[in-house]
């Protein structure tokens, strides 16, 4: 039965991209019966390049055998042989890690690097909080520190006292179950609330589901919960399987309807469509984003009176403004007519003066004449019609 000697002289074959060592390493070995040997040759012969036949071999090998860490290998030789590398030799998070020669260890699916570098560049060099539950050795905690920068505020989680003796003496590990929601939400009031949640912890359904149930809600608007290892989903040792009940696969699942609850009538918990921005499904990973959301609603546009507010607020202007007009021109006729009032009480009072002052004069005049009285009659009519005036 194949074995990691045969595999590893096969891939190496490959790697120096020669035929007849390859065909050297299957037909001398001696694991290998004749149906393995025609199986492998198979694989190898079903594609054209080093990088294509090791994912082959792989896939035999996974078919064959079920012996997932043969076929990892055969994976990662696909991986650096082809074109994956330069694929993600421009990723930071993979240039860290694959730079990483010595210190705490660090074990990651390398897909997972391009998914971290998506979702949590915006939040690089900030003062951000987050939170790693699952520390192990504390490899991962060093990784974030570089990646996120002095400012961040980190906060590694652990069942097991261990990972925090073996964290980097500057790391802050609490101690806990990640089931227990009162240690998840002690974690939240004493170092959130976080804009980053990172499960990597045992990743059992009951763990995760609690986990995200928990700290999502407590999670900083515009922030992110990454739950990494999902495929336990699907594995029969985690209690998974392809649409079995209970997995935190179905639970995401489920959270779709959650997040689209302003469209149906059955009932979801409305924490989920107020606040869910997307969530994101990748190979073993789904990453949920907070963000407050305001009610979805459909506009159209294309035509002048596209939007209803404008045009109501138009309506009222126009109205306003005609009252306002019409206030003011009542006011300017009010003032108009005052001051030809005035104008006039003036006009008539210079014409009462001018008519008094002639007829003093003719008073004047009368008295010095014979006949004074009758002039005395003059005067006293002439006051009367001025008061009546
Ligand atoms: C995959 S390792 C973490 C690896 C680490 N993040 C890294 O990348 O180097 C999983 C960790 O989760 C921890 N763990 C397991 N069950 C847990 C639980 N119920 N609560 C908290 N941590 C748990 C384990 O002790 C272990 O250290």
């Amino acid at each position: 039965m194949l074995n990691e000697e045969t595999l590893k002289a096969i891939l190496l074959a490959l790697a120096r991209r020669s035929d007849d060592d390859v065909e050297r390493a299957i037909s001398e070995s001696a694991v290998l019966d004749q149906a393995e040997r025609a199986r492998l040759r198979t694989a190898l012969d079903s594609a054209a390049d080093p990088a294509g036949m090791a994912r082959a071999l792989g896939d035999a090998v996974r078919e064959a055998t079920g012996l997932d860490f043969l076929a990892n290998e055969c994976y990662r030789a696909a991986f650096y042989l082809g074109d994956g590398l330069p694929a993600l030799r421009s990723d930071p998070l993979f240039g860290f890690f694959s730079s990483k020669r010595t210190g705490r260890v660090l074990d990651k699916w390398v897909h997972y690097f391009p998914i971290y570098t998506e979702h949590f560049s915006r939040f690089r060099g900030r003062p951000v909080r987050i939170l790693e539950i699952g520390v192990y050795r504390g490899g991962s905690l060093d990784m974030w520190r570089w990646f996120f920068g002095p400012d961040a505020i980190l906060v590694g989680a652990d069942i097991d006292e261990r990972a925090r003796e073996v964290s980097a003496p500057d790391h802050l590990v609490e101690i806990g179950d990640q089931t227990d929601p009162e240690f998840l939400r002690s974690l939240a009031e004493r170092h959130g609330p976080f804009d980053i949640v990172i499960d990597d912890g045992g990743h059992t359904m009951e763990q995760q589901i609690v986990t995200a149930e928990t700290l999502f809600p407590l999670i900083a608007d515009g922030g992110v919960l990454l739950t990494e290892d999902c495929h336990t989903s699907y594995w029969d040792s985690y209690q998974g399987g392809v649409g079995r009940a209970g997995t935190f696969i179905e639970w995401c699942k489920a959270k779709i309807d959650a997040v689209n609850g302003y469209h149906h009538d059955t009932t979801v918990d409305r924490v989920w469509t107020d606040t869910v921005d997307s969530i994101a499904f990748y190979d073993s990973v789904v990453v949920v984003k907070k963000q407050q959301r305001f009610a979805p609603f459909a506009e159209q546009v294309g035509h002048a009176e596209f939007l209803l507010l404008p045009r109501f607020s138009a309506q009222h202007v126009i109205e306003l403004t005609a009252r306002r007009d019409a206030a003011v021109a009542q006011r300017d006729d009010l003032l108009r007519q005052r001051e030809e009032d005035r104008r006039s009480a003036e006009a008539r009072e210079a014409q009462l003066e001018s008519d008094l002052a002639a007829a003093r004069a003719d008073t004047d005049t009368l008295r010095r004449l014979p006949g004074a009285s009758a002039a005395a009659g003059v005067i006293r009519r002439i006051s009367a019609r001025r008061r009546t005036d």
